[in-house]
């Protein structure tokens, strides 16, 4: 067994896996159907990973730029916008919220729990007042990120996680989660560390370690109204159902007050 140095995201062989576990279209139709009903024109996808959501955004019609500052990401994202033939429609930038121009979008969207991935407060209220500046005034920002109190972080091993599944290039691989680390954290949320494990079509079995902050509701609260957001409104799942202890998610819309 060995193990990657740094995150997945930077790893071309787990980013081809990353859309084969990741099929399932609930957030994206949830996201462009929220972005459709906002009227926003221009759309800043954060963290846009392999460009699935930028390209459904496309084919709407709407003008969008992804940043994610994984190049393997970038690379998948800029292949999928050229054969989808958006380009036109579509701008990458290997980079975060803090590298595009200012006041000049109309929605912020940040799917695939990407909000997690800012793991110390002080990152988070970066990312925070930097897609504050990007956005014109009026404009909104959505995100979800899993709830610390509706998960279930004993579900999350082999067991249960175990899945053999057809390789993009032939034969087929197997994957599953073990959490490693959990830290409490009473005023951000805690910090679990999941692995992932593969096992490749030529047997080789690699292992890549996820650190994710889980930010509870009145956290996730309080820092967009510290960096100048009013916060909208809230759900607890896809299905627009309102949060609950037990909820998955914490979807919330916020916006830059005009
Ligand atoms: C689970 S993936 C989600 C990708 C995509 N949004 C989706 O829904 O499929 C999380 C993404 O967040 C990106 N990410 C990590 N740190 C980031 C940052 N500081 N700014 C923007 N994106 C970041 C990662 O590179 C990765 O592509």
């Amino acid at each position: 067994m060995e193990m990657l140095a740094g995150p997945w995201t930077e790893d071309p062989e787990f980013v081809k896996l990353y859309d084969v576990e990741n099929q399932g279209l609930w957030d994206i139709d949830f996201y462009c159907d929220l972005v459709v009903r906002l009227g926003a024109e221009r759309v800043l996808d954060i963290g846009c990973g392999t460009g699935v959501f930028a390209v459904e955004l496309a084919r709407r019609g709407i003008q969008v730029t992804g940043a994610d500052p994984a190049a393997a990401m970038i690379d998948v994202a800029r292949h999928r916008v050229q054969e989808a033939g958006v380009g036109h429609a579509v701008s990458l930038i290997q980079g975060t919220a803090g590298e595009v121009p200012a006041s000049s979008f109309s929605a912020a969207i940040m799917m695939g729990h990407v909000a997690q991935y800012f793991l110390s407060r002080a990152d988070w209220d970066q990312a925070l007042a930097e897609t504050f500046a990007a956005l014109a005034p009026g404009g909104h920002l959505a995100f979800e990120s899993r709830n610390p109190q509706g998960m279930d972080a004993d579900a999350w091993d082999e067991q249960s996680t175990r899945e053999t599944q057809p390789h993009p290039d032939g034969g087929e691989f197997t994957s599953w989660l073990e959490v490693v680390g959990m830290e409490h954290d009473d005023a951000d949320g805690p910090l679990i560390t999941a692995r992932g494990h593969n096992i490749f079509p030529d047997g080789r079995h690699i292992t890549a370690d996820e650190p994710l902050r889980y930010r509870p509701l009145p956290v996730l609260r309080a820092s967009l109204e510290q960096a100048g957001f009013e916060v909208q409104q809230v759900w607890g799942d896809w299905d627009r159902s309102p949060v609950k202890p037990g909820s998955p998610e914490l979807i919330l819309l916020a916006h830059k007050p005009r």
